[in-house]
């Protein structure tokens, strides 16, 4: 299980690492983007490194032992970011949201319907909610505003109501009994060929269970103010929810006049980077300088 990391040129080139900088890797995932930067950064730059998966921090570590001590790894949830670094400065940031295939591809997780696995669906396993939990104890109404909201999905009223009448026979606890009431939920017409029905809902689960977007909120407000001026802020986000957030964060703060927007569009991987990576192709990067 490898994660291969999205738009490496593209995010080094925005960094501009250089010997003895410092930069932060806020989502370590399996280590890619952290190695590229130490390698570019040696003899003497500094990586810290934040991760809130267990699974994922441990291959990043096993990734970046090669770097010995120019590495500080932290299993933390990145918001902490301004508290870990009270007293440092960094000369850039990367976030590189969402899952990696580590998480993806693992049973148990509960991240993907394929194969049938316990609907956990949480990054953290110290996160006190799992995606069964919430299907199984929110109200109808409840679970039609994460559907519609977190999944943008519009047969949301009907997957939450045909969730509620399968738990009153059933407690839902897999994915692949999710992804069944959801398939039954949806007018069979409205069926994509592309995607897999369920996916939206997935979506909508595992962003409420890990509070993606409250996270993402937090270290857009506040990330940027542990940045040397001229150091930079990379986000790369996977669904349009979140390159919202960043497009509109970064647009406030350049208003405040405390970063200048180096993007003006987001940008995307190039075409064989998509063949190579289909994982890739949702992938938009936004980048912003502190002034
Ligand atoms: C797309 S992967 C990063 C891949 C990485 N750039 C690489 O090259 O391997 C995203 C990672 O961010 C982690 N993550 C997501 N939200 C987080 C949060 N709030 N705090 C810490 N880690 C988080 C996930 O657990 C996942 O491993």
């Amino acid at each position: 299980m490898k994660h291969i990391p999205v738009m490496v040129e593209e995010v080094m080139s925005f960094l501009k690492c250089e010997p003895g900088h410092t930069y932060v890797d806020a989502t370590l995932g399996g280590g890619g983007h952290a190695s590229e930067i130490l390698k570019r950064t040696a003899p003497d730059g500094v990586l810290i490194g934040m991760e809130w998966d267990e699974d994922a921090l441990s291959a990043a570590t096993r990734t970046l032992k090669p770097f010995g001590d120019r590495v500080r790894v932290f299993q933390e949830n990145f918001v902490r970011l301004p508290d870990l670094m009270k007293d440092e400065s960094a000369d850039g940031i990367l976030l590189d949201l969402g899952l990696s295939s580590i998480q993806l591809e693992k049973e148990g997780r509960g991240f993907s319907f394929r194969g049938d696995s316990a609907l956990d669906m949480r990054m953290d396993q110290r996160i006190d909610q799992t995606a069964a939990d919430l299907v199984n104890r929110l109200s109808s109404d409840e679970l039609e505003h994460i559907i519609s909201r977190y999944g943008e999905e519009r047969w949301a009223k009907r997957i939450a109501k045909a969730i509620v009448q399968e738990r009153e026979r059933e407690p839902i606890q897999t994915t692949e009994a999710l992804r069944k009431v959801v398939y039954r939920a949806i007018p069979k017409r409205f069926h994509s060929r592309r995607i897999d029905p369920a996916t939206r809902t997935f979506q909508a689960l595992r962003i409420k269970v890990n509070e993606e977007l409250e996270n993402l909120e937090k270290i857009l407000d506040t990330g940027w103010k542990i940045l040397k001026k001229g150091g930079r802020i990379c986000v790369i986000s996977f669904h349009s929810l979140e390159d919202r957030m960043v497009k509109e964060t970064f647009r406030r703060l350049e208003k405040e006049g405390e970063v200048r927007i180096l993007t003006k569009k987001p940008v995307t991987p190039s075409e064989e980077e998509r063949e190579r990576n289909p994982r890739s192709r949702s992938a938009k990067l936004r980048c912003a300088e502190r002034i």
